[in-house]
């Protein structure tokens, strides 16, 4: 299952050859959240799971005691993980007022919640200084206010890279973020080398879109194939951290890659 993949840019090529994120859960509805909790309450137990496969049980009974689904709820973020953006943004502040992010593999739509909130804090949406999020999934998600929703579609075919060039309109892109996760099979080899096949497209198209300095972040699943993605990343960025927030479930797999100030290069 290796796929190999180039990429070239200033002389510099890096072959990659090429980890772990439990999904969160979708949510399309826009409903706000009708109640509130607070972090110490006591385990529920999920009813009318009769009949739920035992993974299906797990998950419900992880989700009812997850203080950051509750957190979310609270909040109105579409989903928990919303807070691991917020958590990263807090430390190494990647969005600003202003920017233009591209946020692939945004349904339900926290991160691209997140994202409209930051990049407008000290202007409204109709405001010349507005900033603009685009968010691409394979899901259809609902509208966010401020969000150019590109549903429906891979991120990895030209066609959806096409309809983010044509919003971005000649303007280059501050922040790439990619909280991409292709459907995991278990396998862990096979979903490693799967994610960060997805990465590798985020990078390439990061080379064509990015403005100087700008900012990638993506999710990898741990593995054997990230010291090369890493690596890559070295050679187009100053600055590559790997990050797991405390929003992050420990028992998953997912870190986060942080890839800061690109560098100019002259493309060949
Ligand atoms: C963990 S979820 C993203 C959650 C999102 N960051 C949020 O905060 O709402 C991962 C998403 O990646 C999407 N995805 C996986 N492969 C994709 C691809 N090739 N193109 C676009 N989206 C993709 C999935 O459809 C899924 O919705």
């Amino acid at each position: 299952m290796a796929f190999s993949m180039t990429l070239r840019c200033n002389g510099i090529s890096g072959l990659l050859t090429s980890s772990v994120c439990r999904f969160s859960p979708y949510n399309n509805s826009q409903n706000k959240c009708k109640f509130s909790v607070t972090e110490n309450v006591s385990k529920t137990v999920p009813k009318n799971i009769k009949g739920k496969s035992k993974g299906s049980q797990e998950w419900l009974r992880r989700q009812l005691n997850d203080p950051y689904v509750k957190k979310a709820q609270s909040e109105n973020y579409r989903c928990r993980s919303a807070y691991k953006l917020l958590e990263i943004d807090k430390r190494f502040n990647i969005l600003k007022p202003g920017n233009t992010v591209i946020d692939c593999g945004a349904a339900p739509g926290s991160w691209c919640q997140v994202a409209v909130e930051k990049i407008n804090k000290n202007s409204d949406l109709s405001s010349v200084n507005a900033g603009t999020v685009i968010g691409v999934d394979l899901q259809h998600f609902v509208d966010i206010e401020g969000v150019h929703v590109i549903g429906g579609a891979d991120f990895t075919e030209k066609d959806t890279q096409s309809k983010i060039m044509e919003i971005l309109n000649g303007k280059k892109a501050d922040v790439i973020l990619s909280d991409m996760a292709p459907k995991a099979s278990g396998i862990k080899s096979m979903d490693h080398e799967l994610i960060i096949e997805l990465c590798v497209k985020v990078l390439k198209f990061g080379i064509e879109v990015l403005k100087p300095a700008g900012t990638i972040l993506c999710k990898i699943w741990m593995g054997y194939n990230q010291k090369q993605l890493e690596d890559a990343m070295k050679h187009l960025f100053e600055s590559v951290q790997v990050v797991k927030p405390l929003s992050s479930r420990t028992d998953s797999a997912e870190i986060f890659l942080l890839a800061q100030n690109f560098k100019k290069l002259k493309l060949k």
